[in-house]
């Protein structure tokens, strides 16, 4: 047998990772079962007007409170009969005006790109709702008579995912966009709970297929690849999760576009490519042009990479199925930064540059 490289059990001493968790992190991270439940108990008793009539919708936010607006863009888009688009920036797009549902997503109600839009798509006469916890943003929506989705603070905002998806996916749906998929997010929240079994940090590395996928990631850079559709937003959260959990850098990418321009780089020198751990994410329900190429793939990778691991998507909706490649990247992120002897809460480097462009007005 293989001698491990890292001593994943270092991940079942609770007493450390309680001291090396000071906020919690892993928590939060194991609550989201009930989090996504609160999360559309809210959405659904919201107070929302009655709009229709749209020529498209575009989510504002950046980070973790615009995530939810790809996962919930990629999920919609094979059926929407709208154009969504998510927009990460201070301006907006040209075609924004008083035909456009434009959601502000916010989760501090203070990031100075989202108020800066949502000022910009206020001002062109969108119908806009906000999503936030509060801040600057609430308060500039209530000014405006726009309605105002609250969800619960206390959370770093990508610990919110289920508040960042659930509320913009079912006012979607209360909206008039598409019909609420009621038994796709009780298997959601099903699926996410069952998995919380198997990845919480009471369960010993030797059988938790988070922790030792955590060890297996030490020292080495992320490059996660997700199949087509939804399952390149999941990649890229797990991207943003090994950056601002484990403070790592790390990559990601979507099939089939990567096959034609990434996978040159496995050419690359040895010395660069034996430090890339890739990270396949699949789902059984890809067709079967999309499950070769993503094995052919694997054989090319696998002759390079340090190591390559595969996680395939559980559940039956598209739903569960996303949320369910989701949820073990937030475990092995937040495991990751407890491997590395990192605090995952804080997110310094974001502060530092939130505080300096607050300073430079
Ligand atoms: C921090 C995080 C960030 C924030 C981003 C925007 O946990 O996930 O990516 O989401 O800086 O801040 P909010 O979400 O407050 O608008």
């Amino acid at each position: 047998m293989q001698e491990e490289r890292v001593d994943r059990s270092l991940l079942d001493d609770q007493a450390r990772l309680q001291k090396a968790d000071p906020s919690d992190m892993l928590g939060a991270v194991e609550s989201l079962p009930e989090q996504c439940r609160n999360a559309v108990a809210i959405a659904r008793s919201a107070e929302l007007p009655s709009w229709s009539d749209f020529d498209h919708v575009v989510v504002l936010g950046m980070g973790g409170s615009a995530i939810g607006g790809d996962f919930v863009r990629a999920l919609l888009e094979p059926s929407l009969q709208v154009p969504m688009a998510v927009n990460r920036d201070y301006s907006i797009p040209g075609y924004v005006g008083s035909r456009s549902l434009v959601i502000a997503s916010s989760y501090s109600g203070g990031t100075e790109e989202t108020l800066a839009a949502h000022e910009l798509a206020s001002q062109r006469g969108a119908r806009v709702l906000a999503i936030t916890t509060g801040g600057e943003l609430a308060q500039r929506a209530e000014a405006a008579g726009q309605p105002v989705v609250r969800i619960p603070g206390g959370l770093q905002p990508r610990a919110a995912v289920g508040y960042a998806l659930f509320p913009l996916l079912i006012a979607l749906s209360r909206l008039g966009l598409f019909t609420e998929p009621q038994s796709a997010i009780d298997e959601a929240i099903a699926v996410l709970a069952a998995q919380r079994d198997r990845f919480q940090r009471a369960v010993p590395a030797a059988r938790n297929p988070a922790k030792s996928l955590a060890a297996e990631l030490m020292g080495r850079a992320p490059l996660v690849l997700g199949g087509g559709g939804w399952k390149g937003v999941v990649a890229y959260r797990w991207k943003c999760q090994f950056n601002e959990n484990a403070k790592s850098l790390a990559f990601s990418n979507q099939f089939p576009e990567l096959n034609h321009n990434e996978t040159c780089g496995w050419e690359a020198p040895e010395g660069l490519t034996s430090r890339v751990a890739a990270i396949l994410l699949r789902d059984r329900s890809d067709d079967q042009r999309m499950q070769t190429r993503v094995d052919v793939t694997k054989a090319i990778v696998a002759e390079r990479a340090a190591t390559v691991a595969e996680l395939w998507a559980e559940g039956e909706s598209d739903l569960a199925r996303m949320v369910s490649l989701i949820y073990p990247g937030d475990f092995a992120s937040a495991y990751l930064a407890l491997l590395y002897g990192i605090d995952p809460t804080p997110v310094r480097m974001i502060d530092r540059l939130k505080a300096e462009l607050a300073r430079l007005g």
